[in-house]
């Protein structure tokens, strides 16, 4: 019988775990650029919308070598649709750094790992944990959810951080530290989930103070949250013998470094509004009206025509990729109304 929660965690990891593919395979070791790959990208995002980036990135540019030599461009259209894209160019940079001043290999101290571009104090503990075994506490919040519940701790986040890791840290082994990690995060994912814990299969249930108050949904408590403000603008659809204006946004900011449609009318023309897509980003939400217009523009705005059948290979970010699918909806109807046009005229 285990004897505390982190033993009873390890065990059902053991036998439990979810079988994910940047995962070592029972036995081996785990390669530090998988590791460090999955774990930028698993930044706010879920390992459902992850798994087919993963694959693809580790597909393309196997080793850290590889993705040092990608060019930027080519870098920030793969992973166009997994958002937050500062990522992105701090991959590019962490990798290159790696490749130029540690000769390929990741170091394997947190606090070394910390001055590399793009890896903040969790992402440094999870690769120092997982890829190299070091005791390390890597507490995100499936992490910050588990620990709130299993001490039933009342104190609201974001204050109740600093705690949480003090008990996270009271918690991990000395040995298997990476293996814990990972245990609590499967955990935090399946079972110990934010609305409806199913406490039922859950391997700790025996040390949780949450549950045997009875309501372990209520842990962590939060403090409550802003409303997310409401943004409105308009991008610009300018097509011109079968191409459409694009543009690279500045490195710095949202979206940054991503092909997107223009924000500002990169020329005067008779520009006709072709409805409006709703997004949200992590600060606040926006109303887009997508304004088109087709024809030669005078002086040539700056730029890049590419071509609408390719708009797929773009690598728009998901913003730009709906108002995209907008322009497209929006010259099918003109070509439709072109078509009826001519056979009136025939
Ligand atoms: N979330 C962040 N890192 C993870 C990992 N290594 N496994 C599963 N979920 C995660």
């Amino acid at each position: 019988m285990p004897v505390d929660a982190s033993q009873a965690l390890l065990c059902w990891y053991a036998v439990d775990k979810r079988r994910l593919p940047w995962r070592a395979e029972a036995g081996a070791r785990p390669d530090p650029y998988r590791v460090w790959l999955s774990e930028i990208m698993l930044q706010q995002t879920t390992v459902a919308a992850v798994k087919p980036y993963f694959e693809a990135f580790t597909r393309r540019w196997p080793t850290v070598e590889a993705l040092a030599a990608a060019e930027d461009g080519a870098l920030m259209a793969a992973w166009a649709g997994l958002g937050y894209y500062a990522r992105a160019r701090n991959l590019l940079a962490c990798a290159r750094a790696v490749a130029a001043e540690h000769e390929g290999r990741f170091p394997s101290e947190e606090a070394e790992l910390r001055r590399l571009p793009g890896i903040g104090p969790y992402t440094a503990a999870a690769i120092a944990a997982i890829a190299f075994g070091r005791r390390a506490v890597a507490v995100d919040s499936n992490v910050e959810r588990v620990v709130a519940r299993l001490h039933a701790v009342k104190e609201k986040l974001p204050a109740a951080r600093p705690k949480l890791r003090a008990l996270a840290d009271a918690m991990t082994p000395d040995e298997g530290a990476g293996d814990f990690a990972q245990a609590m995060m499967d955990l935090g994912a399946t079972i110990c989930t934010p609305r409806n814990p199913d406490c039922a299969r859950c391997p700790v249930r025996a040390w949780c103070a949450a549950h045997a108050e009875g309501d372990p949904g209520r842990y962590p408590v939060k403090a409550p949250k802003a409303a997310r403000p409401h943004r409105q603008g308009n991008a610009y659809w300018l097509e011109h013998d079968g191409k459409v204006l694009l543009v690279r946004r500045p490195a710095k900011g949202l979206l940054g470094g991503m092909l997107a449609l223009p924000e500002a009318a990169p020329a005067d023309a008779a520009w006709e509004e072709a409805g409006a897509v709703d997004h949200v980003f992590t600060h606040f939400a926006l109303n887009m009206r997508l304004l088109c217009a087709t024809g030669e523009v005078a002086p040539p705005p700056q730029g890049e025509w590419w071509p609408i059948e390719r708009i797929g290979e773009a690598g728009l970010p998901t913003l730009f990729a709906k108002l995209a699918a907008r322009g497209l909806a929006w010259r099918e109807k003109d070509k439709a109304a072109a078509d009826v046009r001519q056979v009136i005229l025939v």
